[in-house]
């Protein structure tokens, strides 16, 4: 057997379509959506990661600012600006790339931006309202592995899912979201006993580790669904995820490739939770 593909390009091209389609709606009222971006300091991954930020804000009609201030920037300075931004009601979201200088205090600084313009869905009342069920900003990674399950037309309910990472902003949510969703999660870590025992029993695998081929073959169930949020880089130096794709697409029903899933879908969530921030101010 071979698996299916989820397209995470072709995915968020549709995605961005009808992001276009309600930022227009929008500006046709007067509202211009405004998403404001936040860099400090010089790091390379960073730099090119809020220039497609930027860029994916406007091809889609909305209005992105950059904002770039030095390593040296205090975080009292990081703070007061953050507050203007909350107050600016021509600003419907703020993100503040990360990592942060080390003489920052990340959680703080997060913990400043209104919940109301919180589109990277980082602050603690973002992840409460995940939890509750109760409106709010769903960080973008796994918000765009949701909507790849949705792509397929996949029906959660009574599924057992097994997410493998437990970090705040992927891991964590994901198995919240896929409860919200009626499935059966199971959170799998770095001390898991028996990580193959968990795997093999999953309708669903979102594999969130950040390490190679933490997800081999010999560990999928026929026709499962394998969602695949690693970055890394092999030997050779080429881009790809926490899963052996080669060997699980023998397997599995449906994978997501790396490059060209997750990724994808985590920059169109962006644009989809800054739409609907402008959306809820306007209302
Ligand atoms: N750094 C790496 N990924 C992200 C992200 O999704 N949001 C922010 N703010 N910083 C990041």
């Amino acid at each position: 057997m071979t698996a299916s593909l989820i397209d995470g390009n072709a995915l968020a091209k549709r995605v961005r379509a009808e992001v276009a389609g309600r930022t227009e709606a929008l500006r046709a009222r007067g509202i211009q959506p405004h998403l404001a971006v936040i860099l400090v300091g010089e790091d390379p991954a960073s730099q090119v990661y809020v220039k497609h930020k930027v860029a994916d804000s406007e091809q889609t009609g909305l209005k992105a600012t950059l904002e770039r201030y030095p390593a040296a920037m205090q975080e009292g300075e990081l703070l007061a600006r953050i507050r203007a931004l909350n107050e600016d009601k021509g600003v419907h979201g703020i993100l503040v790339q990360l990592p942060l200088p080390k003489h920052m205090d990340t959680h703080k600084v997060i913990e400043t931006i209104s919940p109301a313009k919180d589109v990277d869905g980082f602050h603690v009342a973002s992840a409460g309202a995940l939890m509750v069920g109760q409106p709010g900003f769903w960080p973008c990674t796994p918000y765009g592995c949701l909507k790849m399950l949705d792509s397929i037309g996949y029906d959660l309910k009574g599924k057992h899912a097994v997410v493998i990472g437990r970090s705040n902003i992927v891991g964590k949510p994901m198995a919240l979201m896929l409860l919200g969703r009626d499935a059966t999660v199971t959170i799998c870590h770095s001390r898991t006993m028996d990580l193959k025992a968990m795997t093999l029993q999953a309708d669903v695998v979102v594999a969130a580790v950040g390490r190679r081929n933490v997800l081999t073959r010999d560990m999928v169930k026929p026709g499962a669904v394998v969602i695949d949020v690693g970055m890394n880089r092999n030997d050779e130096g080429k881009l790809c995820g926490d899963v052996d794709f080669e060997g699980v697409k023998e397997v599995a029903g449906w994978i997501t490739p790396v490059p060209g899933g997750v990724g994808p879908m985590t920059r169109a969530m962006l644009l989809v939770n800054t739409i609907e921030a402008a959306e809820r101010t306007s209302a």
